[in-house]
């Protein structure tokens, strides 16, 4: 993280004239949960006896809870690796524009959502589903219509691809604008203290060709990227193993892996990175996120993301070359993790506790050991706290966004890891959470889980006040 620049980074689906799936009002029907075996729980989340807790990111682990916390490069880098990270650090920062200048880098564009990676992963962290004051959303809108492509991902939609990229260089019409409203749906916990969720809806304005009907529209902001690369270094078999895609085990919990298109090997691979685990690396991430995001082109992405369309420019050379691609990947495979703070605070203790016994742990995974990734052994072989399991899992109607992504369905969200969630609102000055930021807090988040995590949301649903906030101290440690 180099500096501060803020950023803009929602639902039931539902859009003006795109014939989206409507709102539905969750009903709040108790489920009975029993409580987990000792053994059962053993087994999946407790951490190995003697490991501190408080090393989320293992020996990558930082040690800050300022506003710099999650932008940190893992302190056990070498010096070489620094310098690359560095380097990395560089292009993240980095506000592109159209033509290159004195320091600024080109390539921006033609279409685009934001100029810079920290415009939306602000600070490393979250975006939110705002302007910002450079009038740039901080949530972007995935576009694809009923199908599969030859690989099995999301079909674009003509004249407009896989993205509804809002922002355009001078002269050049950007593909559409879009606005979103909220319904605020009211609830109840069993004590009867009032909650309100609300419900994102989109709609798509001022398109430079007319908007097609029936287009499968997924909303996500930026999600942090500290921590990625020991996730990317957990070994598939590890992901793998935690799957019960047919909940053989019948705890009402299945988990499903992604399985995608890795362009670069030309070969399906296990999904890792988006929120519904779309990306196999961080180096097909990070070129997507160049290319869709911003309009810039690498080796990997040589096609401008306008390209096919009317407002399509000439085939060009790489507007970013492999080297800096690389080091961006590397930053992304380096920053470090903030340490878990408060352990031994009473109201945390308990909180770990209901975590436990409301089974968030049978998806948000508290610890894995890391693999070997090969020419990093700063992140092989970690004992690590990401509080997921990486794995898909159907979070019921009022999440889902209609939208398959590979073998995700529209129903299917990745477990979202939960180190660094307490330090969202230092880092970020807000607490939007979810894939669309449409929960307003973490209370909300939890309350917008269905599906397989209906149990558990009507577990908390259920709990005291006391518990509540318990649960809410734990999270607020990690
Ligand atoms: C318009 C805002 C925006 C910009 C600009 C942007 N990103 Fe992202 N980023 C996102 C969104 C949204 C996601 C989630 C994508 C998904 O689920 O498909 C994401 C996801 C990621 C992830 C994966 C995080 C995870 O936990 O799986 C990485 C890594 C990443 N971006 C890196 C970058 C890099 C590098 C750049 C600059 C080249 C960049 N991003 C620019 C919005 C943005
Ligand atoms: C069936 C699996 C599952 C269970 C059980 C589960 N979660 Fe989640 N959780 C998810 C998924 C998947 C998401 C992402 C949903 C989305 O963004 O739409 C998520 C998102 C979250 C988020 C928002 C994170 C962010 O960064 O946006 C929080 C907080 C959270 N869960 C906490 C909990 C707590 C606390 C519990 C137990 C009461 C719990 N979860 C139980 C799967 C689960």
């Amino acid at each position: 993280m180099k500096s501060n620049i803020a950023s803009a980074a929602f639902f039931c689906a539902m859009m003006a004239g795109t014939g989206l799936a409507g709102c539905s009002t969750e009903a709040i029907t108790p489920i009975e949960t029993e409580e987990m075996s000792v053994d059962a729980l053993a087994a999946r989340q407790r951490a190995p006896r003697g490991v501190d807790e408080r090393l989320s990111g293992g020996a990558t682990t930082v040690f800050l809870s300022d506003e710099t916390a999650f932008g940190q490069a893992a302190p056990n880098l070498s010096p070489t690796s620094l310098r690359q990270h560095d380097a990395g650090d560089d292009a993240f920062a980095a506000e592109f524009a159209a033509r290159a200048s004195m320091g600024v880098p080109g390539g921006l564009g033609p279409i685009f959502h934001h100029v810079a990676c920290e415009g939306c992963h602000v600070g490393d962290g979250r975006g939110k589903p705002e302007l910002d004051e450079k009038g740039f959303n901080g949530l972007l809108l995935r576009l694809s219509q009923m199908g599969v492509d030859a690989h099995g991902g999301g079909l674009p939609i003509a004249g407009f691809g896989g993205q509804l990229q809002d922002q355009a260089i001078a002269g050049v019409r950007p593909e559409g604008k879009f606005s979103i409203a909220y319904t605020e749906q009211a609830g109840a916990f069993g004590d009867g203290t009032p909650f309100s969720l609300r419900a994102p809806r989109y709609v798509i304005q001022n398109t430079y060709l007319p908007f097609p009907a029936n287009v499968q529209v997924s909303p996500r902001i930026a999600s942090p990227v500290f921590g990625l690369g020991l996730l990317e270094a957990l070994d598939e078999q590890t992901i793998v193993a935690g799957a019960d895609p047919n909940d053989r085990n019948n705890d009402g919990i299945s988990g499903k892996a992604n399985y995608v298109w890795d362009v670069k090997s030309q070969k399906v691979a296990l999904g890792r990175f988006g929120w519904k685990a779309n990306q196999p690396s961080l180096l097909q991430q990070n070129a997507a996120a160049f290319n869709g995001d911003m309009g810039v082109t690498t080796s990997l992405f040589p096609d401008e993301s306008s390209a096919g369309q009317i407002q399509a420019i000439p085939a060009h050379a790489p507007e970013v070359d492999d080297r800096t691609l690389d080091a961006v990947v590397h930053y992304t495979q380096t920053l470090g993790v903030p340490a878990r703070r408060n352990l031994t605070d009473a109201a945390v203790q308990r909180g770990k506790l209901v975590f436990e016994n409301a089974k968030c742990a049978a998806c948000h995974t508290p610890s894995l050991r890391t693999g070997t990734l090969q020419g990093l052994p700063e992140i092989s072989n970690q004992q690590i706290f990401p509080y997921t399991d990486m794995l898909l899992h159907d979070m019921g109607e009022g999440l889902a966004d209609n939208r398959p992504d590979f073998a995700a369905t529209g129903r299917e969200w990745r477990t979202t890891p939960l180190w660094g969630l307490g330090l969202t609102a230092t880092v970020n000055k807000h607490t939007f959470l979810l894939h669309d930021g449409r929960a307003r807090n973490v209370m909300e988040a939890i309350l917008w889980h269905g599906g397989e995590a209906q149990a558990s949301r009507d577990y908390v649903r259920r709990l005291a006040k006391d518990d509540r906030d318990a649960l809410l101290a734990f999270l607020s440690s990690l």
